[in-house]
């Protein structure tokens, strides 16, 4: 029971899609009426308000950190067996409550900066590495897809090399499938090549 609220509660904050929520407290356009459609930072940059997207991130990141630190934090305090497969569970919770939100009509994002901060909480050296490589790929290629599909395959790596416990190996691989699978439009464009660059502005406007 206490496993399931551990879970439960990782998903309740996982469904809170920044997104939605710092465009509507800054007066702006549903990120899911515009661009790419998809609740995330890289889309909220297109609306041009950089402040609206940087706040996005850090909020996404955010609570993919927090609710795998509070997980690993009630089931210490609680004592509940099996820890590492619990908070692993609680770590493919919040990413899956980000992508299929309870309080937006399951209509949530890919999961990039969620699943960036799952990785800090589980291992900063996989958090960082895969962040690093993120950034330096979406400023070489300026498209967010690109630089997001290429961390989803080396987190799984990254996570096997740093982490001995298994489970979250398997926590990590399901979240990677999840969000490239949550890519599949970003894909399509790729290999048409009308995938659209990083920008400040949504270029389907014009
Ligand atoms: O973080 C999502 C990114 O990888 C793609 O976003 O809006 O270009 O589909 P978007």
């Amino acid at each position: 029971m206490q496993s399931l609220i551990v879970v439960l509660a990782a998903y309740l904050i996982g469904s809170l899609s920044f997104a939605v929520i710092v465009s509507r407290a800054m007066g702006m356009a549903d990120p899911r009426t515009y661009g790419s459609g998809n609740p995330g930072a890289t889309n909220v940059l297109r609306s041009g308000n950089k402040k609206a997207a940087l706040l996005t991130l850090l909020g996404d990141a955010a609570k993919g950190l927090i609710a795998v630190l509070f997980a690993s934090l009630l089931v210490g305090l609680w004592q509940i067996p099996q820890p590492h497969a619990v908070i692993a569970a609680a770590s493919l919770a919040v990413a899956v409550g980000h992508m299929w939100p309870v309080f937006f009509r399951f209509k949530g994002g890919k999961g990039v900066a969620t699943a960036g901060g799952i990785l800090l909480a589980l291992d900063w050296r996989c958090g960082l590495i895969t962040l690093g490589v993120w950034l330096i790929l979406a400023k070489g290629f300026k498209i967010s897809s690109v630089a997001a599909l290429v961390a989803a395959v080396i987190a799984p790596i990254l996570t096997w090399y740093f982490i001995p416990q298994r489970e979250y190996l398997y926590a990590v691989l399901v979240i990677s499938v999840l969000l490239i699978a949550r890519h599949h439009e970003n894909i399509r464009k790729l290999l048409q090549g009308s995938e659209s660059r990083i920008s400040g502005r949504d270029e389907s406007r014009s």
